[in-house]
This record gives C-alpha cells, structure tokens and sequence, in this order.
C-alpha cells in the first residue's frame, strides 16, 4: 500500500515548529468518534490537521508539539491499552506504540491530561490551537488556562497569547510534497478505475445506485476505505442538481448519467467527475454541450502553471462556456457583455475548481492581501467546468432541456505547467462510446 513515510510526519512537525514563535506550545486534538445511531458508530476518520501531523489513526488522542523542550518537543496523549476494549474494538498503540511506532518523544494516558497539560502549558507565552473548529476542545484549553489562573498567587505564569494554528498548518498543506503527490496520483488512479468500471456497467434498467456498487468496489478493491465525500450518481435531469446523493433513480436509454466520485488513500483524496450516456452513445444535443464543456476544461489546464494567479482557470472556462453558449443557441448578445453581466451563471454556476488534497475542497487561502493566489509548484486543485440546462428553463429549445454536464481531474502544479493525475479514464466522446461498445460487445 502506498502511504505517507513516517519520516515525513517527522518533517512536518519540525517544519511547523521551526515557525512557532519562541516559548509558544501547539495543542491539537484527534476527530472525535461520530455517532450513527444509538451504539453505531460512523467509520471513523481522523481530523486532517492532526492526521498531518501525526499519523496517528487513533480518536481520544491530543498532540502537543513544544519547540526547544529539552525532554521532548513532540508529546502524545492517547488511549492506554486495555486487553477487555481491545478484545471488542481492536488494538491500541498505546503510549509505548506512541513513542515506538508514532515517533512521540513522550506519552501520557488521554486520561491523565488534565493533570498534565496545564503543567506544560505554563510558562509558554504563546498557545496555537485549532481556535472555532472545535467548540469542546476550545473549552477544555480554557479550564486547562483557567488552572494556571487559579495558581496565579502562587506565581503560575498563563500565556497570554492565543493564536490560529490554520494559518501556518494550512499553508504548510496546501504545498504537496512528492511523497504527498505519490498518495494522490494513487487516490487517483484507483478511482479512474472505478469511473471506468461504472461506464463499462452502464445500462438502462440498472438503478443509479448500481453505478455506485461498481465504484465502490473499485475503492475498496485498491485499499480505500471510504470515499472522500459522497459519491454522485445523477442519470437524466437529476445531473443539474449539483450534489445530488439520493442516487436511487432508473437508468434509462437516452438519459445521461453524471458521476462525481472519489476515493481517499492514506487520508487524501481525489475527485473525479465523468458524464456519458446511459445507452453509450450520445445524442446530438448531448454530444455538443459535453464536447464545450471539454473544451472549457482543456482552456483551463493551459492557465494552470506556476506564476499563473488562481483564478485564471475559472476565467478561461467562463470564456469558452460563453461563446460555446451563443454558438449554439443558448445565450444570445455579445460575448464579453454575457461575461461581464454573468448572464452564464443560469448554466455554469459553480467555479472551475478548488484545492485538493486531505479535505476535498482542501485547506488553503484563495486570496493573499486581497489579490488572487499565484499558483506555485505542488499545490493541487480540481479542474471541473460544468453546464447545466434546468429542465423548466423556458428559454432554451426543449431538446436542451435537462442535460447536465460536468467533467472533473485532478492536477498538480509542475514546473512546466501541470500533471493531470486523472489521466485513466477516457473523456473525449469517441473514447467513451468506444469503451461503453467495447464493454456491450464483450458482455453480448
Ligand atoms: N465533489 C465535490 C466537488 O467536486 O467539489
Ligand atoms: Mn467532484
Ligand atoms: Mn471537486
């Protein structure tokens, strides 16, 4: 399986730690358990801050990081191990696994942190947490504070500082790493083989969610364990709604079918979305918008290289989806002025991307000082332009109406301009249709 080394989790910690401010301390705590129903549990999927910087696959667990402490700077609070729970939920690291297998210098019981923690908060200045994401936590670092507070007479010294731990973590994240890339290129191609594996299994009389068994048993199959969201699976006039989930609806020739999945590997996802017939050939008014979204998407990738600003992307896919629009009927007037009036946002109104990487719309600032972000190499995005034709818009030819289409990668910032990670699925209309005739004539 391909993962994230451990020296790299080593590597973070010291990158960020080397731009804390001196006597500062970081605290961060694991995701908590999320309830199902009664005594059922969600799959359980680690906090993406705490995961990058540990590693550590655990719930009821906190990482401090303490730069310059002289018996250790990187400290775990974790669940001991308990051969009745362990017995019934499974193994535990431990503290001794926190130090042997999770590189910890140190590592204490979650249920000794009270006791502990104000200990080594006291006599920091600075204190850098997740402040706002994490209302419980946010309170328990006040009662550990208001501890220090309490034994003020006694000359405990409280910080006196709090501050955003986003603002240093999220940027660290949003530059991918090789190793970081590798994951991804692996999310990546275990799911174009998922999106294949639908295509290659559509059919009318087959229900929406039979094309998401076919994906999910691609991600699993490639060692994922769960999507990165909620796969999409939206045939006929179900593809304009843009997150559709309900994905119960009957395949039925002549319809499209929008697929926007993903799996995630080692916490890192990909985001994929394919539109194809239902029947494996297009129809004429399907084949024209599918063929102008595809050509936005291609307009696109050209304005993705480093010294390029964030939003050139969207701009350039905003610019062939109008003039496609006008080509064919849809828009009427002058490009520039559908442009500048945004008389396109009734049919593409959702942006060209986001950034990608543990979260699918990924940590990061758009904006710095006001100006869009200038792309540098290893920052990730989703290239995804889409058009939507509501199926009661009355300002269209009904042959229009209901079509939906989106098609989405996945690519990293090179050098010389970017690597499309999702390369393994087909996307022009030949392609499709010959792979979709390909799977029927094998199947006759
Ligand atoms: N799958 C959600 C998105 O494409 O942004
Ligand atoms: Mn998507
Ligand atoms: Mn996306």
């Amino acid at each position: 399986m391909i993962h994230i080394p451990k020296s790299e989790y080593s590597r973070r910690r010291k990158a960020l730690m080397a731009q804390m401010e001196p006597n500062s301390i970081a605290i961060l705590p694991a995701a908590a358990v999320a309830i199902r129903n009664r005594d059922v549990e969600h799959v359980y999927r680690q906090d993406s801050d705490f995961q990058y910087l540990s590693g550590f696959p655990e719930p009821q667990a906190v990482l401090v990081l303490m730069p310059g402490r002289v018996h250790g700077e990187y400290l775990l609070f974790c669940r001991e191990r308990n051969a009745e729970r362990e017995l019934w939920d499974g193994l535990r690291a431990g503290q001794e696994g926190a130090i042997r297998d999770f590189g910890a210098d140190d590592a204490f019981p979650i249920t000794d942190i009270d006791d502990i923690l104000p200990g080594l908060i006291e006599g920091r200045d600075r204190v850098y947490s997740a402040m706002g994401s994490n209302p419980e936590f946010d309170r328990h670092l006040m009662d550990w504070i208001n501890v220090i507070r309490s034994k003020a007479h006694l000359g405990a010294q409280p910080p006196n500082e709090y501050v955003a731990l986003d603002h240093l973590l999220h940027d660290m994240r949003l530059y991918k790493s090789a190793a970081e890339v590798k994951v991804m290129r692996e999310a990546a191609r275990i799911s174009a083989q998922a999106h294949v594996r639908a295509m290659q299994a559509s059919r009318a009389g087959l229900f929406e969610f039979s094309l998401e068994a076919e994906l999910d048993y691609e991600f699993r199959k490639g060692g994922a364990k769960m999507p990165a969201y909620g796969s999409i699976v939206a045939s006929g006039r179900n593809s304009c709604i843009l997150h559709y989930q309900q994905n119960d609806a009957l395949l039925k020739d002549g319809d499209l079918v929008l697929i926007d999945a993903g799996c995630e590997i080692d916490c890192y996802a990909s985001d994929i979305t394919r539109t194809w017939p239902v029947s494996g050939k297009f129809s004429p008014e399907q084949k024209a918008i599918y063929e102008l979204v595809l050509a936005s998407q291609e307009a696109a990738f050209a304005e993705i290289a480093p010294n390029k600003h964030w939003n050139q992307a969207h701009e350039a896919t905003v610019r062939v989806i109008t003039a496609g629009l006008v080509d064919l009927g849809l828009l009427q007037g002058d490009v520039d002025e559908l442009i500048a009036s945004e008389a396109y946002k009734a049919f593409y109104m959702h942006r060209a991307g986001h950034w990608l990487g543990m979260d699918v719309h990924d940590v990061g600032e758009y904006k710095v000082g006001g100006e869009w972000r200038v792309l540098e190499v290893g920052m990730a995005l989703t290239v995804e332009p889409g058009i939507y034709i509501a199926p009661d818009n009355q300002n269209v030819a009904k042959k229009w109406r209901g079509i939906g289409v989106r098609i989405e990668d996945d690519v990293v910032v090179t050098r010389q301009g970017c690597e499309i990670l999702t390369k393994g699925v087909p996307k022009t209309v030949a392609e499709i249709e010959a792979l979709m005739a390909a799977a029927r004539a094998q199947a006759a």
